[in-house]
């Protein structure tokens, strides 16, 4: 053969390559309104940035007529690239391949793009779109799994890892996405679950839907185990870029600070009137985010998922931030089970990555009652705050309205390493709120009384007595545990100059091997 027919080869081979399982594969693929692990490629990194490896690894198997069928790449497609000039890895897993199901050739592909990605100090992206272990390796596929889980597992604090899902990913391969700091699920085109509808069926009788036993909607609204919805395949390529803005390309790298046109010092009246008179009136958090973050751009995390408490990314003066903040327009902002676990990961996930957190308080306390404390409300909340505790990035906490009891110390308190801890005068920090406090405390000099109207009135003396000497914010600042009172429409600015000034933070944990965290 003469160089040049060498040379053809090669383009004849990477051709073949990139046909994956065949033309009418790929129509299927397109049918079924999804890209091809190429074409997701293409779309996520930096054009022309794609780099690709081990294009022409085939599988090793010779079982059930394996041996007669060989397609180059072997069902992933993996390499590095960049997103906005920072270096990413990346592997897509190709359906159009055996049902893009892991061989072990396949998962010697995404250890190797793992491995580097780890010497690198780069993200790790993975799309996942495979019908699983692929039934004619068996071990072998298995044990290629656990190489993949094990590698997430190690780089889970030292790199981000991004998983989107774009098809299937079911049975045990629904563990790696679970790994990784954030996970991406295409509307309609995606499911997870450990076991699908048919088995589910044999085994528990239930007759259940794909959509709803796996889909993107449970998963962002009921279980909690994906973070973002992507309306279609294009919405969350624009996610996996945009969760990059925020985050550093490893734990000892600062996250990268954004270009901010937005002025310091811009006051927003609205604030100083966004808390309604009332105190037991709810209003959206919301209203106080976007007002006071650069831009009002805010990239909101599980937003279908515990409403009662938001968390997401935004920019302070271009410093990526962690927000995480109670929602009084939804179950009052109390903290419960799902909640806590929800935030508890967020503020582990903004520490492991250096992002600074800005919480933002409003929370009538945990949410009482036998379903919150047989589903263990003791061991979730304590998940929360072990994680402001233990966070040794800088934390601001501004106190909007109510922190009472032991949510109050669980939001991002003074106690619990809070750096700059500020409150609007609208701010009731106190044991209890003081319709719970004067039942406690009046309780039988209430009961004594006969008369309904005396009683009321008595009861409502009392509530305003309480209001006014612990509904306020001036009872915690006279201890320190404040450190300023603020004017609401102030707040970004206070935050800016706060965090700012918190930029040199230097703090540390204990050695030790690694905390008990009450998982
Ligand atoms: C080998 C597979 C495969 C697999 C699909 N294919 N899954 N080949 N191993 N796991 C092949 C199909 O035979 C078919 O080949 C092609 O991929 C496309 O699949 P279709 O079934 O035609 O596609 P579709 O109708 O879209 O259905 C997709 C699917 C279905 C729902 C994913 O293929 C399916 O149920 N697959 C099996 C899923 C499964 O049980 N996996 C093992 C789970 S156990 P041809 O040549 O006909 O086009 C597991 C354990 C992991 O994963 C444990 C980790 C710890």
């Amino acid at each position: 053969m003469s160089n040049q027919d060498k040379v053809r080869q090669l383009v004849e081979l990477r051709e073949k390559a990139r046909l994956g399982g065949g033309e009418h594969r790929i129509e299927d693929q397109h049918k079924k309104g999804k890209y091809t692990a190429r074409e997701r490629i293409e779309m996520i990194l930096d054009e022309g940035s794609f780099e690709e490896f081990d294009m022409f690894v085939t599988h090793r198997s010779h079982d059930f007529g394996l041996e007669n069928q060989h397609y180059l790449s072997d069902g992933v497609i993996t390499g590095h690239g960049t997103i906005d000039g920072r270096v990413v890895y990346i592997f897509s897993q190709d359906f159009t391949v055996f049902g893009g199901s892991l061989s072990e050739t396949f998962a010697l592909k995404v250890c190797k793009v793992m491995d580097q990605a780890m010497k690198v100090g780069a993200p790790i992206i993975g799309i996942n779109d495979s019908g699983g272990a692929r039934i004619q390796e068996g071990v072998k596929s298995l044990a290629g799994y656990a190489e993949i889980f094990q590698r997430n597992i190690m780089a889970s604090g030292v790199i981000p890892q991004i998983s989107a899902i774009f098809g299937p990913c079911a049975g045990g391969a629904v563990y790696s996405p679970a790994l990784t700091d954030v996970i991406i699920m295409s509307e309609k085109t995606s499911y997870m679950f450990v076991t699908g509808p048919r088995v589910t069926k044999t085994v528990t009788g239930e007759d259940i839907s794909t959509e709803d036993l796996g889909g993107a909607d449970v998963h962002t609204s009921k279980s909690g185990v994906a973070h973002f919805k992507a309306d279609d395949e294009q919405e969350g390529f624009m996610l996996i870029r945009k969760v990059l803005e925020y985050l550093p390309q490893n734990n000892l790298e600062d996250p990268p600070l954004a270009e901010c046109n937005d002025p310091i010092d811009r006051m927003d009246d609205s604030l100083n009137e966004v808390i309604p008179e009332d105190p037991n009136k709810p209003y959206n958090v919301k209203d106080v985010i976007y007002p006071i973050v650069d831009h009002g751009e805010f990239l909101e995390f599980h937003r279908h998922y515990a409403k009662n408490i938001v968390v997401g990314f935004a920019h302070f003066n271009g410093i990526p931030c962690g927000i995480v903040a109670n929602q009084p327009n939804f179950l009052a902002g109390v903290l419960d089970i799902n909640s806590s676990r929800k935030a508890a990961r967020f503020v582990r996930f903004c520490d492991a990555f250096n992002i600074p957190i800005v919480t933002l308080v409003d929370v009538p306390g945990f949410l009482p009652g036998s379903a919150q404390e047989y589903g263990g409300i003791i061991t979730h909340g304590a998940k929360l705050m072990f994680a402001y505790g233990e966070a040794t990035v800088p934390k601001v906490t501004i106190t909007l309205r109510k922190s009472y009891g032991g949510a109050h110390d669980v939001m991002g308190s003074k106690q619990l390493r809070g750096d700059i801890n500020y409150a609007w005068p609208t701010a009731e920090i106190a044991v209890m709120g003081p319709k719970g406090a004067i039942e406690v405390l009046e309780g039988k000099n209430i009961a004594k009384i006969e008369d309904q109207k005396e009683r009321a009135n008595y009861f409502a003396n009392k509530e305003q007595e309480y209001r006014d000497k612990f509904a306020n914010p001036y009872e915690a600042a006279r201890y320190g545990y404040i450190d300023d009172v603020i004017e609401p429409r102030n707040t970004r600015f206070r935050i800016i100059r706060a965090l700012s000034t918190l930029s040199t933070k230097k703090d540390k944990n204990p050695v030790k091997k690694h905390s008990n965290i009450p998982l």
